[in-house]
């Protein structure tokens, strides 16, 4: 069978289960709020990392915080595996973030050129503190000089899948985070 777009269809190799996930999800929301951030608002950068936001923000209130929502909807791959290099906005934050800490939320950082335009648009709208957290840190090369303040797991350079992370737009309900290999 051939997924869309041409690429065959994979197995997972799990990577991270669901309970190392949560048990690490727990401890980025326990970091973040060590830092003593007032009036936090997270942005989570869509759609990727829709999942790890609502576990993190649930995991920040345990952890006593108070944290505002909002999510900008970027793009920067075609459909592809590999990175086109151009970051797009297809949806910017709704809410005023003048004077704020603000935490971005994305799924992995990869090129790194995702966060690194974010933290700028963040920056431009007057934050008082921008703040990065990605759940997967891809061992590559960087395109960005920017380094993510909380980073939940460092993985090696493969494609993942699950928990949010897709490829063309499938495996994001997988509870787990599992590396996508090519089948023959
Ligand atoms: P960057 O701009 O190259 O750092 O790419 C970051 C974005 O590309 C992430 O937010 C993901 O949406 C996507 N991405 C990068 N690597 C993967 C992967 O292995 N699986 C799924 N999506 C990925
Ligand atoms: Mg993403």
């Amino acid at each position: 069978m051939t997924a869309a777009g041409g690429l065959a269809d994979g197995a997972i190799k799990p990577l991270y289960s669901e309970e190392a996930i949560a048990l690490r999800v727990d401890q980025l929301a326990s970091d973040i709020a060590a830092r003593r951030l007032d009036d936090l608002m997270v942005v989570a950068v869509l759609k990727g990392s829709f999942i790890f936001a609502a576990d993190l923000i649930r995991a920040l209130h345990r952890h006593g915080l108070e944290p505002e929502i909002d999510f900008v909807y970027l793009a920067s791959y075609d459909g592809k595996r590999v990175s086109r290099g151009e970051v797009r906005v297809l949806r910017d934050v709704e809410s005023d973030i003048k004077g704020r800490n603000v935490v971005i939320v994305d799924d992995i950082f990869d090129s790194g050129r995702t966060l690194a335009f974010a933290k700028a648009l963040l920056a431009e709208g007057g934050a008082r503190q921008v703040l990065t957290c990605v759940l997967v840190d891809k061992q590559v090369k960087r395109a960005s000089a920017i380094t993510p303040d909380f980073i939940g797991f460092s993985c090696p350079p493969v494609f993942v899948v699950g928990y949010g992370m897709d490829l063309h737009n499938r495996y994001r309900e997988l509870p787990f985070i599992g590396e996508l290999t090519a089948s023959d």
